[in-house]
Formats: structure tokens, sequence, C-alpha cells
């Protein structure tokens, strides 16, 4: 079977997807993106994910590229077409096709929308939860409107990259005065010593994650103790637990921070338990 993606109004073999070379976001990284979560056949959290599209889309002014509702059934539809059980649905939306200039195209040219979806194992991704994943610390150098989800993330995969060359699998950005922001695909916590969840809040320049939105209520019902305040790189070298999420990861335990080990070096229990919550508070659409 091969792959299908959706370009612009067309179901399309992913080897032959392709968008024109005068698409903006390929020449300006004009444009946004979300990634759901493909869980057990079903898509997790959509309408959170689409409200946050179209909150990205209003920021930067650019249209919807079709109704939301048909935005919602072609995300189904690649998930269906792919068979795809677990993994992820790629959505992008760009300013559109026009000759390259900086200043926003003429009226009438229309956004352009791409749909992936992928499977991956979810095995492989329950055996490094088991484990936990190392994070590298990098200087923030994204500009301060991170809120907003846009492709254009060559930062974000430098930070990530140079993580990778030192033996990590996330990178955190650390801010000015030493507190973490994010991660460069994830959002950051800690667990302190005193069993505190701390995360940075979502209004401070980090992206406001459906995944750590999801987790902020599932501790809320578990009646655990947390804070929403920046947290130090200091801080989190001391804590007790530390872990990341996103649609791509779901709750992530962190082990070693710069080649430190958190807590006891393995996963923590929070962490662990919220990972195990964490399909029971979200959204599920049977694909
Ligand atoms: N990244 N912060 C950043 C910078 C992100 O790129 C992401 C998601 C998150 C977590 O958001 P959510 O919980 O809504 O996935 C936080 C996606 C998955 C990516 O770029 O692949």
């Amino acid at each position: 079977m091969s792959r299908i993606a959706y370009v612009n109004g067309q179901y399309v073999r992913h080897a032959d997807a392709a968008v024109h070379v005068e698409d903006r976001g390929y020449q300006f990284a004009d444009g946004v993106y979300e990634v759901c979560e493909v869980w057990n056949g079903n898509l997790v959290d959509v309408p959170r994910h689409l409200d946050r599209l179209g909150r990205s889309l209003s920021e930067l002014r650019i249209d919807w590229p079709m109704a939301r509702s048909a935005v919602n059934f072609v995300l189904h539809q690649v998930v269906r077409r792919n068979r795809v059980r677990d993994g992820l649905v790629y959505i992008q939306v760009t300013r559109g096709v026009s000759r390259r200039d900086h200043f926003f195209p003429p009226e009438g040219v229309a956004p352009s929308i791409v749909v992936t979806a992928r499977a991956s194992s979810a095995a492989a991704a329950a055996a490094q939860a088991e484990e936990g994943i190392a994070v590298v610390s990098y200087p923030e150098n994204r500009w301060p409107r991170v809120d907003i989800k846009t492709v254009a993330l060559l930062p974000n995969v430098l930070a990530k990259q140079n993580a990778r060359e030192n033996g990590g699998k996330e990178a955190w950005y650390v801010d000015a005065a030493g507190f973490v922001t994010e991660g460069g695909s994830t959002n950051a916590w800690i667990v302190t010593k005193e069993g505190v969840l701390v995360t940075r809040p979502a209004e401070d320049r980090i992206l406001r994650g459906i995944t750590r939105a999801v987790v902020l209520e599932i501790i809320k019902k578990e009646g655990l103790t947390f804070e929403e305040r920046p947290f130090s790189l200091e801080e989190a070298f001391n804590a007790k637990e530390a872990f990341v999420t996103a649609a791509t990861t779901v709750v992530m335990p962190v082990t070693r921070l710069d080649g430190k080990m958190i807590g006891n070096g393995h996963p923590g229990s929070v962490a662990s338990r919220l990972r195990e919550l964490f399909h029971t508070a979200t959204d599920l659409r049977v694909v």
C-alpha cells in the first residue's frame, strides 16, 4: 500500500506529493502547522488542535484554506487512507503561492494546505518511556511569538540537533535569566523534591501545548500539587523528576539533563502515572 497525502484539494501518492516552488511556506516559512497524535485508532484532541490552528492563522492573518469542518474531515481521511493506528497526522497551511515578494500576496491568492500521516511504533514509544530521555540545554534564541505554531522552526532544528550531538533527544531552551522556557518541540516540566509539579505559564514565551493542557487537567483531577511558574535550570538539576509533553511524545520522562542524572536517573513515578492516565483524559475520535 502506498502512502497518501492530501495537497490542495487532492489525495495523491505521498511519493508524488509536491507544492509549488513559489509557495510562501517554502520561501518565507510563511505558514503554520499542527501535529495530532493518532492512538489506538483514534485521533486525539482534534478540536483543540483545530482551535489552536485557527488562532495561529488569525494571528498571521492567513485565511482558513477551507472550512474547519472540511479540514477535520481531511485529517480523518488521511489517517484512514494510510491505515495509521498509532502515529501522527500533520497539517500545514501557508499563505499560498505567489511571485516572491515579502509583502502579502494580492487578494485572491488561496492558502495552501498539506496533510500527511505516518505510523509509529507504540511499543517503541513505551520502551523509550521506560528508559526516559536525556535533554540538553540551549540558549533561548527564538522570536517572541512562539505562541504561534509557525513552520519557522530553524532555531528548534539547531537546538535539537545540538542535543542529539551531545547525547540527548530533546533540547531545553533557557532564557537570559536562567529559566527554562520549553523544549525544542515539547513543553517542559519538573517535580520538586517536595513533590510539586512545576511548568512555565502558557502565556510566558512558550507554545500553549495541548498535551500540557490535558496533563494539567489530570493533575487537578488527581489532586496533585502544582505551580505554573518558571523554573531555573538549577532547580531542574535538583528536581526529583522531570518530563516533557507533546502530541508526539505524550508524557516522556527526562532522566538526564546536560549529562547529569535527574533524581535517581530513572523515570519518576509521577511522570509514569501521568503517562498511564493520559488517554483517559483526552478527547478521542474514532478514525
Ligand atoms: N511540537 N512546544 C513546542 C515548541 C512544540 O513544537 C510543541 C509541539 C509543543 C507541545 O505542544 P502539543 O502538546 O500541542 O503537541 C510545545 C510538535 C509535536 C512538533 O513540532 O512536532
